[in-house]
């Protein structure tokens, strides 16, 4: 097999990657360990900025996002029962659709399949090969059989856990990480959403979320330890929590059958540079924020619009600049939503006992947040994001 990009991985960052290539007359081959279903029903995260739905749009895939995405023109951020909406139309002119990952992934391999492009699914041991040279391949197992696919170029789309970062030389790569003393407990519930907008509520029993994914169905998350185990957590618990801290007067939180629940750990990550020879890292593989700015898959998506510019202009006309700049670029960006993410993660959790001075400064913020104009505007502004380059 040949081709031009060989890109490993089909989350959004490689399959965006792919389409945006294919728009370009440039040719691209997607190497997916799971399987098309495992991709398709994976439950992630949930808002797209305006800048990715717009991209979206022009690019011909944003049809059934445009029929089935709910348009938010505000958030809520709760603090102690008290709900201050931050009006992000009023202060940007800029919204947010909320429309599941998994749905935007369903969309963008329909759209490749349908234009003839080639995504294998479940192939096993992908290995990248001399990145360093100017023949790159991949090596993988698919079906039982070994193949190799030539390319010029790798794109390393493989998530946090994929192999395209390990190939980046230690002496090269430097990693900036955080964990924090928190998890998220996710659920997916069938029951109408209990509101029309997000809700972050702050509550000394810990953080809560509530967001949504169609007219049936709501997306809550609850701040958790760590080391929790699901098991701990039958849904009658989970419903008793998620009614105190959400708690507002005058407000109600409907119930319904839970339908998934996982927990999940949260850090921020960034590994510099995002490339290495003739492997350029996008997306997951190259950066994690924790969830609280609704930041993940629209990060993915502005790495691979500047990737994509960047070869173009090499492939189409030997310019090489694009490819050169691409990791400073893509990191000015990322560093931008980390210090969002975690601003918005500091302000919103329970922060570990033994830091009273923490705490009154986490008060003092949220004081600032519920009652100064300038400060909701710099929520907003970073929350609908930043025009993609
Ligand atoms: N070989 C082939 N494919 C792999 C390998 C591998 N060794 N390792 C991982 N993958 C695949 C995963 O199965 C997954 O489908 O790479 C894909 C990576 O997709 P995502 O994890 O969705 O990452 P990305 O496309 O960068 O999108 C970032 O995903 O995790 C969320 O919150 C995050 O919203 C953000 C978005
Ligand atoms: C979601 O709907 O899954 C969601 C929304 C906002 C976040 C994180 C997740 O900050």
């Amino acid at each position: 097999m040949e081709t031009q990009v060989g890109i490993v991985g089909a989350g959004p960052a490689g399959l965006v990657l792919s389409h945006l290539l294919h728009l370009a007359g440039i040719d691209s081959v997607v190497l997916e360990q799971r399987s098309r279903s495992y991709v398709e029903s994976r439950i992630r995260a949930g808002v797209l900025e305006q800048g990715s739905t717009d991209l979206l749009i022009e690019t011909g895939v944003g049809a059934r996002m445009l029929a089935e995405g709910a348009v938010h023109e505000g958030v809520n951020l709760q603090f102690d029962g008290q709900r201050h909406r931050i009006d992000l139309a009023r202060l940007t002119g800029r919204r947010i659709t909320v429309y599941g990952q998994q749905e935007v992934v369903k969309d963008l391999i329909a759209a490749r399949l349908a234009a003839g492009g080639t995504i294998v699914f479940e192939a096993d041991d992908v290995t990248p090969r001399g990145i360093d040279g100017a023949h790159p391949t991949i090596a993988f197992r698919h079906e039982g059989s070994e193949r190799e696919l030539s390319c010029d170029v790798v794109a390393g789309c493989d998530g946090f856990h994929g192999v395209c970062r390990g190939l980046i030389p230690d002496g090269v790569l430097t990693e900036f990480a955080r964990e924090y003393p928190f998890a998220w407990l996710g659920v997916l519930a069938q029951v109408a959403p209990s509101t029309d907008e997000l809700i972050y509520a702050f509550h000394a029993r810990g953080f809560a979320l509530h967001s949504l994914r169609s007219p049936e169905i709501s997306r809550l998350y609850l701040q958790v330890d760590p080391a929790d185990d699901i098991a701990n957590w039958p849904d009658d618990r989970i419903w008793e929590e998620l009614q105190l801290r959400l708690a507002s007067p005058g407000w109600a939180l409907d119930e319904g059958s839970i339908v998934e629940k996982a927990i999940t750990a949260m850090r921020s990550y960034v590994c510099e540079p995002m490339q290495h020879g003739h492997l350029y890292l996008a997306g997951d593989a190259a950066h994690i924020v924790p969830p609280t700015g609704a930041k993940g898959m629209n990060l993915a998506i502005a790495d691979v619009t500047v990737l994509a510019r960047a070869l173009s202009d090499w492939f189409g006309g030997g310019d090489h600049g694009g490819l050169d700049a691409y990791s400073e670029r893509c990191l000015r960006r990322v560093w931008r939503v980390q210090d969002f993410s975690n601003t918005m993660t500091e302000l919103m959790h329970v922060l570990p006992r033994g830091d009273p001075f923490a705490s009154r400064v986490q008060l003092a913020r949220q004081r600032y947040v519920a009652t100064s104009a300038a400060m909701q505007h710099t929520i907003a502004e970073n929350y609908v994001g930043l025009p993609l380059a």
